[in-house]
This record gives structure tokens, sequence and C-alpha cells, in this order.
């Protein structure tokens, strides 16, 4: 199979690079990412001279760079993906979660290829009980997950109208290696490693539910080669986690493995004003992907976040790059006025 991965500069789009090219040696992936401020090119570095493997620098957006690639299937990962930065500014996270995922239904359509979309569980929106279904309604409350709500519809358009052969994944929170730092996990982190105040929003009893990104990869392959064209999958390890608890979790696990006093690290917690229109849980179904497809997550949360915190204190000159002028001016926009109170 000739695989068009889009946005595999990125966090999950990266693991799942490296994922396709252990799991199927015979497999060629063509990755197109435009390098936005979350793309990242070093986040393949292990395996950019593989033979199976090539990059083109693009915009899913551009119509005639994708038709001029040779691909039998797309895994569409690219998007903007950060809800702090819809609220500051919608407009690019409509253009290529959108017009960006339209342009590539199009040439789904043309070629007659299959269309893996990764969406999310923000899609259903926010709930204080029970769990959404792949056939709950969608009410998504932030400007990116309205962007990504929209790209379902136009995926699910595409199938009923063209019966183009497409698949949606819904997938919850992931963390692991190559997160972008503006994201809970990895921002806790780096904020202890550099001794910075650690933002919670409101009240800290915000919810959600958390997989570790390798076990995301493998779902999205097994969609990707077993799912059923039209069909749409949750994807979670039923791991529900208050914000709070988790970032308490993370700095006894920081403490404990530099050998620094837990109460230090406990006093970097700062509460500050809430995210506009916070949802206050996200919790998703899983089960239809593990009856039909026989996925389950392998990794525990404990485990995925040790490893997780191993992998950052090990990779400290990764994010140190990655500490930009662009990500310090969002930084200070989004935290600047926050943190002095
Ligand atoms: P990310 O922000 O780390 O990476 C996005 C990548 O897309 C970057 O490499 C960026 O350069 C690229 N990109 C952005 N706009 C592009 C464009 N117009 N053309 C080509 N490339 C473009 O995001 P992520 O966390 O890896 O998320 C990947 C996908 O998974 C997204 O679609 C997101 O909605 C979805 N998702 C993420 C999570 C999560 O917890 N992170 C959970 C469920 C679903
Ligand atoms: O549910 C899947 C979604 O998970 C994906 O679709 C998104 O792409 C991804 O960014 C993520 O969205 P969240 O908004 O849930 O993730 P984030 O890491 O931004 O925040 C997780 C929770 O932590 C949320 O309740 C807000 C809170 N938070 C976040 C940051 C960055 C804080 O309290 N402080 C912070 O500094």
């Amino acid at each position: 199979m000739k695989l068009l991965v889009t946005g595999g500069a990125g966090f999950i789009g990266s693991n799942y690079i490296r994922h396709v090219l252990s799991a199927h040696p015979d497999c060629q992936v063509i990755n197109i990412d435009n390098l936005t401020y979350a793309g990242n090119l070093e986040n393949l570095n292990d395996v950019k001279s593989s033979p199976n493997y090539s990059f083109v620098k693009g915009d899913i957006c551009d119509r005639k760079i994708i038709e001029s690639l040779k691909f039998d299937a797309i895994v569409n990962f690219a998007a903007e993906s950060h809800v702090d930065r819809s609220i500051l500014d919608a407009s690019p996270f409509l253009q290529t979660n959108i017009m960006g995922t339209h342009n590539l239904l199009e040439i789904a359509r043309q070629r007659d290829c299959i269309f893996l979309h990764v969406s999310t569980d923000e899609v259903y929106g926010s709930t204080e009980k029970g769990f959404f279904s792949e056939d709950s309604p969608l009410q998504p409350n932030s400007p990116y997950a309205a962007s990504k709500a929209s790209s379902d519809m136009l995926v699910r358009a595409h199938v009923e109208t063209f019966k183009i052969r497409a698949m949606i994944t819904r997938c919850s929170n992931n963390y692991g290696a190559y997160q972008f730092p503006e994201k809970l996990i990895p921002l806790v982190i780096i904020n202890a490693l550099n001794r910075k105040p650690i933002p919670v929003y409101g009240d800290g009893m915000n919810v959600r539910d958390w997989i570790y990104v390798a076990d995301h990869c493998r779902a999205v392959d097994a969609v990707l080669h077993s799912g059923r064209h039209g069909e749409v999958f949750n994807i979670g390890a039923r791991n529900e986690m208050p914000n709070i608890e988790i970032i308490k979790l993370l700095l006894k696990k920081l403490a404990w493995r530099l050998d620094q006093n837990e109460d230090e690290l406990l006093r970097l917690i700062t509460f500050v004003k809430d995210r506009q229109g916070h949802d206050r849980r996200y919790a998703i179904d899983p089960s239809r992907i593990e009856r039909q497809l026989g996925w389950k997550p392998q990794m525990s949360f404990e485990d995925g976040v040790s490893k997780t915190i191993e992998w950052y204190i090990s990779n400290k000159q990764w994010w140190q790059r990655i500490n930009s002028k662009e990500y310090m001016q969002y930084y200070d926009a989004q935290y600047g006025e926050r943190l002095k109170k």
C-alpha cells in the first residue's frame, strides 16, 4: 500500500508513521505537512532515511500538490489542534480543518482511494454523566471542536453522496513522546523541570479520558485495514481523570525520579482563570472498536506517564528548541496576565 499521511510532522502523525514503517515493511509512506508551529521534522529523525518514507512540504488545502502525488489511501491527521488557540483566532482552524479536509475528500473521490479521517471525542461536546457512543449527536463547544465536527460532517456527506470509501475515528486525549509543549501533560512536565508555575484552569476538576499515543496509532491502523467504509469508531482507553489529579501524579513521579522535594514541586500549581467555554467532561464508549476489530489499549496510564516523563527528561534539546519566538508569544498571550494573579 502507498499511504499519504497528512500532518505527519506533528505529535500523533509522527508516532503513526513510525508505527506503520515498523509494522508494515511493504508499505510506502508519503508525509505531507506544511510545517506550522506544531510541525517538526525532528520528530521523524530516526525514520527519515528509510527507503519507504518520503516527505513533501505542502498544505492540504493545495489541490495541485496533492494531485501530483501517487497513493492508494489517505490518513488525515493534519489539523490545527489546540483549543486555546482556536479561542484566540479560529480562522486557521476553519481553513485547514474544514477546507483542507474538503480538498482531500475531493481528491479521494476522483481517485477512488480510501480516506481515514482522524477526528476527536470533542465533537460530542461535554457530558456530566454517561458515555458518548458513535451515534451520539455532535454538539461541539469550542471553535476547534466545531471545525472538527464540520469536517466529520463533510466526510459523512461524501460517503452518502459519492460513495467514497471513508472511515472516521474519534479519539480521546492523547499523551506521549513528541507532544507539543502547549498541551497539558508536556506543559506540566516542562514547567516543573523549569520550576515555572503550572497553570490549572478553573477548579482543576474538568475530566479528560487519556490514551497513550501508540495505542491510538494501532487503533487507526486497525480501522484503516479492517474498518468498513462509512463507519465511525470511538477510540479510548477508559481512563478518565480530573486534571488536578493528573497534575499531582505527574509532579509526584517527577519528584521521585529527580530525587527532589515533592512539596516544592506541588507548590508550582497555580489556579488561573478558566478557559472560555471549558468542557467539563469528555467520556466515550470504545466498545465498537474493541468488539469489531479486537483492538484494546496496551499501555496502562501509570506506565505511559512514567515513559512520557522519561522521554521529556531525555529529550530536553527537542523541547528547548521548540521554545521558539512564536511559542513564547503564544505562551505570554495565554498565561501572561493569568499567572500574575
Ligand atoms: P499537532 O498539532 O501536533 O500536529 C498537527 C500537524 O498538522 C502539524 O505537523 C502541522 O504542521 C500539520 N498541519 C497543520 N495544518 C496543515 C495544513 N494546512 N497542511 C498540512 N499540514 C498541516 O496535532 P496532533 O495532536 O498530532 O493531532 C493530530 C490529529 O489528531 C488532529 O486532526 C487532531 O484533531 C486529532 N486528535 C488529536 C488528539 C490529541 O489528544 N492530540 C486527540 C484526538 C484527535
Ligand atoms: O479530547 C481530544 C482533544 O484533546 C483533541 O482533539 C485536541 O486536539 C487536544 O488538544 C486535546 O484537547 P484538550 O483541550 O482536552 O487538551 P489540553 O491539553 O489543551 O487540555 C487538557 C485539559 O487541561 C483541559 O481540561 C484544559 C486543562 N488545562 C490545559 C492547559 C494547556 C489546564 O488546566 N492548564 C493548561 O495550561
